[in-house]
């Protein structure tokens, strides 16, 4: 400290504070500028309304504030966190479901993140009308903002969901493909739906049921006539290996004799006008009181009136409506928001109260649950939900567009410590088409969260309500997701465990490369660190990809492509731009019908490469918290192609992986013998695609190569000990 400044120093980086005026300046340790107050403006008040204002650094980029609308370089936009009911929202809609204000900051060499700790209706201006300042301000509260340095994006992510937390290993099951419509009713139609799937050879893990299994739409309770007897529904479609996912509204109908209503009343959990009167707004069942989930006793209620459901089996549970919606979209701001006993209003509730919901939710159903993992999606969410819950994006429109603005929210959520999230595949507003729907089953398929979902009074969505080839083609991407699992539930063990998102915007891993920003191309993404997706609009052929630095694999034949350039690649119906990167090593299996199936045999798929490349394939019950106490199998695999080399590191964990064979298939590999732990082996040759999107799916023909060109396999034990491959 001297007279003008105080200095603090880390390994990292230096924060110089002047005094007066009092002013923030973040400098890395060549002494060049991060991030800086704008020296005019600073941080400064309007009435209660606070505000920062960051100096504009020349060139500077902007990304993340999860589920907002609009590119993924968000400069020259703004924004405002209040979270709404947005439904059939579109491409220019703000504000959305949830509220993250977090924010990834890029330019020259230097990324770092801003964390706005304030619950209250947040502002996000990246240079939006001026070209002076980015600014963050809350509309009332405290000017409480968080600076992450860190030197890559995969960095900061890890330090923002250190802060604000990661999930725990969802259920493996939650992680298949789930089905929902508004709605499936009577019990009938759900037993029929699932054995369909079967008939149908399509894999499936979840049927969803939306409102009308409720006695008028009242939560905690069944519609007796059309499901008489939830267990045996529940039992039946669980012994076809179905999971069941409840919907849950918070709304709770004013109607005596209604036990949560009753006993909500007498236990004063419900949101209060500041005279004491229960608040009161209309959705689903009519006129309802709301749980003040800020409040702890109130959160302890909600969660043990789960206790009906859990004993029937339902597994799963859908937290909507919670931003909160009622039927005239303006809840008062006058009311009494508990907050651990220092009480505030909706000013800094209403943000809030879906992230504490699904806390609710999660944590009730998770202690009945007695050791099985809950799953549990929310629409409105927070800074830190992903501790809770999986976040979808809400009501979407069937149209391309609306596909597309999945993609980037879904990226974006990711950017945001967000790692389960998805769409409704079809669109939930409108009807989709033929081609639209399989155009989205097959990007859903290569999301993190993959559900089908309609609205009421829409035509029928399934796999196959579209026709043959549809039918034929959701069945493939389908299949291709199961047959990926053990890459991507790999890939959720690594989001708990470092808050690296399952799609990652390229950003994340071409932070620098402007091409990766341009329109034509922000919404390309990687699933996990190895397969480039390329969404494109069902009405297109041909489209213009964008390959970043490498190089990359065609995923249906094979053929290898520099990086560092646009190509424009065939896009029919059934085919989506997927590349694989040189290096990759896919730990995969055959399909089965539901995640829960056990294969006993995995294939590893290496992609010849130059550079050193790994992976930490993940294992476990997929089912419990056991993990926790060490009870996974973890093996890191490394490929070294200089030194010629495949090593899958000993296990680590005391779980016992029920795989005993291991297939290792090489891509662009050209010798004809290699090594296993010493021992000399004859590589087979396979000519054959496994993956031919249109063509009828036969894992008996041809099960093991993946694009056609110089694909070789071999074949040994699996066991927990180290193998190491050579060539
Ligand atoms: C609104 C949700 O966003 C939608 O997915 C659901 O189907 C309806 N509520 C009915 O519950």
């Amino acid at each position: 400290e001297d007279a003008e400044k105080l200095t603090c120093h880390t390994s990292q980086f230096q924060l110089n504070i002047s005094k007066n005026a009092v002013r923030f300046q973040f400098l890395d340790s060549n002494g060049e500028v991060i991030n800086e107050d704008e020296k005019g403006l600073g941080s400064s008040w309007i009435g209660e309304q606070v505000t920062t204002y960051k100096k504009l650094q020349e060139g500077e980029r902007f990304i993340g504030l999860g589920e907002k609308t609009g590119h993924l370089d968000r400069k020259g936009s703004s924004y405002l966190n209040w979270n709404t009911d947005a439904y059939g929202y579109h491409s220019g809609t703000d504000p959305l479901y949830c509220s993250m204000p977090f924010y990834i900051g890029i330019h020259q060499n230097h990324i770092y993140g801003i964390f706005l700790d304030n619950s209250h209706k947040t502002f996000f201006n990246f240079g939006a009308s001026n070209n002076r300042f980015a600014s963050f301000s809350a509309d009332a509260g405290e000017m409480n903002y968080y600076f992450i340095s860190g030197k890559s994006v995969a960095d900061i992510l890890q330090s923002y969901t250190h802060l604000t937390g990661r999930m725990e290993l969802p259920p493996q099951w939650s992680i298949g493909y789930q089905q929902c419509r508004y709605s499936y009713y009577p019990d009938k139609e759900i037993t029929t739906l699932a054995r369909t799937f079967r008939e149908k050879d399509i894999p499936a893990d979840v049927i969803v049921l939306d409102i009308h299994y409720m006695e008028k739409y009242k939560i905690f309770t069944w519609d007796n006539k059309h499901f008489s007897n939830p267990k045996a529904m529940i039992d039946e479609i669980k012994a076809m290996g179905f999971h069941v996912v409840i919907m849950c509204d918070p709304g709770i109908k004013i109607e005596e004799g209604y036990e949560p209503y009753d006993d909500g009343v007498k236990q004063e959990v419900f949101i209060k006008y500041q005279d004491g009167e229960n608040y009161a707004g209309q959705v689903w069942p009519g006129w309802c009181h709301f749980p003040d989930f800020t409040n702890p006793k109130t959160r302890a209620w909600w969660a043990s009136k789960f206790k009906d459901y859990v004993n029937l089996g339902v597994e799963g549970f859908w937290n909507d409506m919670n931003e909160i919606a009622t039927w005239g979209h303006a809840l008062p701001e006058n009311l009494v928001f508990d907050f651990e006993g220092n009480k505030s209003t909706t000013r800094r509730g209403r943000n809030l109260f879906g992230f504490q919901m699904a806390r609710s939710t999660y944590e009730g159903t998770k202690a009945l649950m007695k050791g099985k993992r809950p799953f549990n999606l929310t629409r409105s969410g927070f800074s830190g939900v992903q501790r809770y819950s999986a976040v979808w994006t809400g009501d979407n429109v069937s149209y391309d567009e609306h596909m597309m603005l999945g993609v980037r929210l879904v990226n974006s959520l990711g950017l945001t410590g967000v790692a389960f999230a998805g769409y409704d595949v079809g669109g939930f507003v409108g009807d989709a088409n033929t081609k639209l729907f399989a155009r989205w089953i097959s990007i859903g398929a290569l999301s993190p969260f993959f559900r089908g979902h309609t609205m009421i009074n829409t035509r029928d969505s399934e796999p196959w309500s579209y026709g043959e080839e549809v039918e034929q083609i959701s069945r493939n991407y389908i299949k291709f997701r199961y047959q990926l699992l053990p890459y991507l539930y790999s890939l959720f063990s690594q989001a708990s465990k470092t808050g690296m998102p399952v799609q990652r915007s390229l950003a994340i891993d071409y932070t620098f490369d402007s091409k990766v920003y341009e329109h034509l191309y922000e919404h390309q993404y990687l699933f996990g660190p190895f397969i480039l997706v390329a969404p494109v609009e069902s009405t297109k052929d041909l489209v213009k990809v964008y390959l970043p630095k490498g190089e990359w694999y065609y995923l249906f034949d094979g053929k290898k492509y520099n990086g560092d350039q646009e190509i424009i690649v065939d896009c029919p119906i059934h085919k989506l731009p997927v590349f694989i990167k040189s290096g990759a090593v896919l730990p995969m299996q055959h399909a089965k019908s539901n995640t829960q199936e056990k294969t006993r045999e995995i294939s590893l798929h290496v992609y010849h490469g130059v550079d050193d490349t790994s992976f930490n394939y993940f294992e476990d019950d997929g089912n419990s918290f056991e993990y926790q106490k060490g009870n996974y199998n973890s093996r890191e695999i490394k490929y070294l192609p200089q030194e010629r080399k495949l090593i899958i590191a000993k296990a680590e964990g005391t779980y016992s992986s029920p795989l005993t064979s291991l297939k290792v298939i090489f891509h662009h590999h050209v010798n004809d013998t290699l090594f296993i732990n010493g021992v000399e082996k004859k590589l087979v040759d396979k000519t054959h695609s496994f993956f031919s999107p249109l063509e009828k799916y036969d894992p008996i023909n041809d099960p093991e190569s993946m694009g056609h060109e110089n694909v070789k396999w071999t074949e040994t034990n699996y066991n927990s000990e180290r193998i190491e491959i050579t060539w």
